[in-house]
């Protein structure tokens, strides 16, 4: 069992399991690596991911100025590859030990929220290569260009900060551009692709590799905005072709994404939730081989009769009709339990699913022992994950809180202990894809362009 102790203390790292939290998450990596596998063979199964942005003529262009990594069978793999999303303590999840477990499986690089998380990562070892997301304000260049991170760019400013710090450090800045489609988040959009690539080409010592964009109703029955998206992606690629850049490492499909629109794929995925074993709230998703990686427990504090009449927590929003059995839970919204899903929510007990009632507490919660029976102080329940037959989803909870799957697990606090097990690749004795050099390209047939 492996924890994150050792981890860096910024961000705060969760408790090892073995502080005796009032409650624990146990994250099985085995599943994070077989979630892996399933997506890997959808995506081989799918086959279609490059017909429809026409590949791009490799550029002729040489690394120029970047050292050459080492050869990795990642390389020779055919597209489109998996950029595993590990953001936000890999929702929750852990971002140390769940890196380091998709690390050894080979995956093309780790996509994180800001440069503070790659440091995390980049501090406990991992040098695979690692994209920031968020666009950040300028003041964090030098130290994503010091990191070898691949920096998301939508901005003169950053640009110009990125190529300052390249010059300074004597190492590239490697660059993907954030196109914006359509979420109207952060981005350049089409119209503006030719203005700011004169602007690229400015520029010395950025290593301007990739180009994505993100979308805004990925899960949206009606399919009609994302298939815009892919258009004005499509058209945007094609202005950047237009102005000299040819050879980017294209990637646009989160998880529902990646399961419903096939044609999206291109050089690369970019899934959060099926890393995790979460089905996406979408409707009509193919069938997907998915193992939850994570199981929230808890263990009763405290078991009272309540008299018929009696109500429960804050605001009286729950009265016992009658006479009833409940047990109270050292957990509530401060640990990520929503306070949402007062009065609707259900916790297995002796694996039977029982009711949360009154009001989630900052530190309780309290349930109606009912349907599991006789109950008692110290029984272990599950607040997310399976017990006996029965299981709670994150999907089921982020119903019960009305809020989005993403959010489950990925609020559950610090306070909280991470469990780990399944570390060990069964039977391996060497682990494939960790490349020691986080300047290593995504792609062969698409040679970097340095700019
Ligand atoms: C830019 C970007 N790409 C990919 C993802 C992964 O999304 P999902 O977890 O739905 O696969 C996210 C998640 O928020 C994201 O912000």
């Amino acid at each position: 069992m492996n924890d994150t102790a050792g981890a860096p203390s910024f961000p705060a790292a969760p408790l090892a399991c073995d502080r005796q939290t009032p409650s624990w998450v146990e994250v099985d990596l085995a599943a994070v690596r077989r979630n892996l596998h399933s997506v890997r063979d959808f995506l081989a199964r799918a086959g279609e991911g490059q017909s429809v942005l026409e590949p791009a003529p490799a550029s002729a262009s040489p690394r120029g100025g970047l050292p050459a990594g080492p050869a990795s069978p990642l390389l020779e793999a055919s597209p489109p590859r998996v950029l595993a999303v590990v953001k936000a303590n890999a929702y929750g999840h852990g971002a140390i030990p769940v890196a380091r477990v998709l690390a050894e499986e080979g995956v093309a690089g780790l996509a994180v929220a800001s440069v503070v998380e790659g440091a995390q990562l980049r501090e406990a070892g991992l040098s695979l290569p690692m994209l920031v997301l968020a666009a950040g304000d300028a003041s964090i260049a030098g130290e994503s260009v010091r990191l070898g991170l691949i920096q998301t760019v939508c901005s003169k400013e950053m640009l110009g900060a990125l190529a300052e710090a390249s010059q300074r450090l004597g190492r590239p800045a490697r660059v993907h551009l954030k196109i914006d489609s359509g979420l109207g988040r952060l981005g350049i959009r089409p119209d503006e692709v030719a203005h700011f690539a004169a602007h690229l080409r400015q520029r010395r010592g950025l290593w301007v590799e990739g180009a994505f964009t993100h979308l805004a109703t990925a899960d949206d029955a009606d399919p009609a905005y994302a298939q815009l998206q892919h258009a004005e992606f499509s058209r945007a690629l094609q202005g950047l072709a237009g102005a000299g850049f040819h050879s980017l490492f294209r990637h646009m499909a989160n998880s529902a994404a990646t399961l419903r629109f096939p044609r999206m794929h291109l050089d690369a995925v970019r899934p959060g939730l099926l890393v995790y074993g979460i089905r996406p709230d979408a409707p009509g998703l193919p069938a997907l081989d998915l193992q939850p990686a994570l199981t929230w427990k808890t263990r009763v504090a405290f078991v009272r009769l309540l008299p018929g009449g009696h109500s429960v927590s804050y605001s009286r929003t729950y009265v016992a009709d009658r006479e009833r059995r409940c047990a109270v839970l050292p957990v509530g919204y401060a640990d990520g339990y929503p306070r949402r899903s007062s009065n609707r929510a259900q916790v297995l007990a002796r694996g039977a699913m029982c009711p949360v009632i009154g009001t989630v507490c900052m530190d309780h919660v309290m349930i109606d022992l009912t349907p599991a029976g006789d109950v008692a102080a110290g029984e272990e329940v599950v607040l997310l994950g399976a017990q006996g037959q029965a299981r709670i989803t994150a999907n089921d909870i982020a119903a019960w809180a009305e809020t989005v799957v993403h959010e489950v697990p990925t609020v559950i606090g610090n306070r909280v202990a991470r469990c780990y097990t399944g570390g060990d690749r069964a039977g391996s004795g060497s682990a494939r894809g960790e490349d020691p050099d986080e300047t290593r390209p995504f792609s062969r047939r698409h040679p970097a362009r340095p700019h």
